[in-house]
């Protein structure tokens, strides 16, 4: 059943459908036009293929690169969980970016964010998660030497930035840009300055050059509210750039891929073995196919509303012309769900050996990217 598009959309609650167009009017961001999305070309295809919809300044941040200008990247993540599919999204954006321009990246980890937000999470459970993410973010390839990881919990010099951010952003902008209620506790409400201070960090670290944040839209206000800070005296900082990407799917073509299921059936997570990427794919991928085979063959299928096709479109299927062979025989008919789903299952399986190879060797670089 298609859900109406609400859009109560806080960093804490989206797992609705969403409305991107009223979103774009509502959040004062700008959409990601012909122009700038075809200057995206030859980069990965979560960024090459309109996953990004909206942005602030990123046309501002892409000719500063171009022009050999200082730039750099940062995106962080909240670690409540271990990684699925659907997470990697930002961090595919910035590693391509990373590739193509050779500038530094960023990953700040706020454990403490989940450790306030999430009443069952254990400070000790909050430290170890974090660790486990942090391996799989390493063996994506990032550039050892100008990727930098920090945990708020472990890099506590981050406390004096948040600080100087905390200092400027007022309590009632906090409340009515996050939608904080008056039973969030303290440690809640404080962390919007720590995420402002993750934000400005490559700054406070490196001095004034321009940020780009790849961010889901959830986390939209956060970055506004670090723009309306950045120029302030107290810093004189740019503004971060960000790009924000629609929420993809969960397996079941439904929400937010985040919104996991209590078994989670409806994701792939990175530690996924073959037997359950195949089993997952086969039961539960929703299929643009017909009910009969005879009716596929006659009418074909659906590639738009398809999940394997559309995974394939953001993450497995990087050659243009193979996709479009995948999408041409599937709508006609030649190509059979049955099908289109096994070269997903062989895409996803690779990835995940290759992954799972380069995770174990992660743990013996993890000292080159995080910082003391
Ligand atoms: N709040 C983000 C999340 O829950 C994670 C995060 C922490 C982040 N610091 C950041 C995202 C800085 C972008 C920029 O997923």
């Amino acid at each position: 059943m298609q859900r109406e598009a609400t859009n109560k959309i806080t960093p804490w609650e989206v797992c609705d459908k969403i409305d991107y167009e009223k979103l774009v009017k509502e959040f004062g961001v700008t959409k990601i036009d012909k122009k700038l999305q075809d200057s995206l070309k030859g980069l990965h295809p979560i960024l090459s293929r309109g996953v990004y919809f909206s942005h602030r300044d990123f046309d501002k941040w892409i000719s500063n690169a171009e022009k050999g200008k200082k730039v750099s990247i940062l995106t962080g993540r909240g670690p409540s969980a271990k990684l699925h599919i659907g997470h990697l999204i930002p961090y595919l954006a910035a590693k391509s970016l990373q590739d193509k321009f050779d500038c530094e990246v960023y990953i700040p980890i706020s454990d403490d964010e989940k450790f306030f937000v999430k009443e069952g999470l254990k400070y000790e459970e909050a430290i170890k998660l974090s660790r486990d993410n942090i391996l799989d973010l390493i063996a994506l390839g990032f550039k050892p030497g100008k990727t930098f990881i920090f945990e708020d919990f472990v890099y506590t010099d981050i406390y004096r930035y948040a600080a100087k951010t905390a200092k400027r952003i007022s309590y009632s902008t906090a409340k009515a840009v996050f939608g904080l209620k008056p039973e969030n506790n303290v440690g809640w409400s404080f962390y919007p300055a720590m995420q402002a201070a993750h934000i400005l960090f490559p700054q406070f670290h490196k001095g004034k050059h321009m940020t780009l944040v790849p961010v889901g839209i959830d986390q939209d206000p956060f970055i506004r509210v670090t723009r309306d800070i950045a120029e302030h005296s107290d810093f004189n900082f740019e503004k971060p750039a960000a790009i924000h990407a629609k929420f993809i799917p969960s397996l079941y073509g439904d929400a937010k891929m985040s919104c996991v299921d209590s078994l989670g059936l409806n994701v792939i997570f990175l530690d996924d073995d073959k037997k359950t990427v195949e089993s997952k794919i086969k039961k539960y991928a929703f299929s643009g196919g017909k009910d009969t085979l005879q009716e596929h063959r006659e009418k074909g299928g659906n590639p738009d509303i398809d999940i394997s096709f559309q995974y394939l479109k953001m993450f497995f299927e990087p050659d243009d012309k193979k996709l479009q062979k995948i999408h041409d025989d599937y709508k006609s008919g030649k190509m059979l769900t049955s099908e289109l789903k096994q070269i997903l299952i062989q895409k996803v399986n690779d990835f995940l050996e290759e992954h799972q190879k380069k995770k174990k060797l992660a743990e013996k670089q993890i000292d080159k990217f995080i910082l003391k």
